[in-house]
């Protein structure tokens, strides 16, 4: 597998067609942070007003560590999984204790961080921190499972981690942010679920599926 021109083409389109959102205007741990834990089980349209209104509010670590919980779920209303929220205060009151208000750059010390798992410290060590670590979430799962055309089941747990060893070893070291971004993009973008833009994609060359025209057959997913 051609890993560098993959990685070129896949990160020369994101810097140019990837959307302008506002969490991709600043490299602020503690916002990339907000924002990917909004983004894990809500899409990105409903997220950017609460983002806004909930760095407003508590624009810094500092900020949400001493925040009252009844204000925190007020600026959550509406998102729901309330769990997200209780746990990134949780988390934010360590960072705040333990590192003295800095998000660790450590990916053992970030994980163990209430609500953080493998997804959420690749994504924000990845974004803030520029660390060459996976962001797999189901998206990216699909992306992958086309262009090396995996068959596993996406609904075993076993599955996830094996697209995380693919992610590790195709990742770009020169710029894992705009890599991992890239996947995600191309994800929301153009390897939709149903009819993906394959005639568009800036991959398609390297994408194992759309050479045998069965992109809609992956990824394979048992339970619903
Ligand atoms: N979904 C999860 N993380 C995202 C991000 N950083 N940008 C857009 N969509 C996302």
């Amino acid at each position: 597998f051609p890993i560098h021109s993959f990685q070129k083409k896949l990160i020369d389109w994101f810097l140019r067609e990837g959307r302008d959102l506002p969490w991709r205007r600043d490299k602020d741990p503690y916002k990339i942070w907000v924002s990917e834990v909004m983004l894990q089980q809500t899409r990105v349209d409903t997220v950017i007003p609460y983002f806004h209104n909930f760095i407003e509010q508590f624009p810094s670590i500092d900020a949400l560590a001493s925040a009252d919980e009844q204000k925190l779920l007020k600026a959550w209303e509406g998102l729901g999984y309330y769990s997200r929220v209780k746990n990134l205060h949780a988390a934010v009151k360590e960072v705040k204790e333990r590192y003295g208000g800095v998000v660790p750059k450590d990916k053992e010390a970030f994980s163990q961080l209430k609500g953080v798992g493998p997804y959420t410290t690749g994504a924000v060590l990845s974004i803030a921190y520029g660390l060459p670590i996976p962001a797999v979430d189901g998206n990216v799962m699909r992306v992958l499972s086309r262009i090396f055309y995996i068959q596993e089941d996406i609904a075993k747990g076993r599955t996830k981690k094996l697209f995380e060893e693919i992610a590790q070893y195709i990742i770009s070291h020169e710029d894992p942010s705009s890599f991992n971004q890239g996947l995600m993009e191309l994800g929301a973008l153009v390897c939709k679920p149903s009819n993906p833009s394959c005639l568009l994609c800036p991959v398609n060359d390297f994408c194992e599926a759309f050479k045998r025209g069965e992109q809609h057959l992956l990824p394979v997913k048992s339970k619903g």
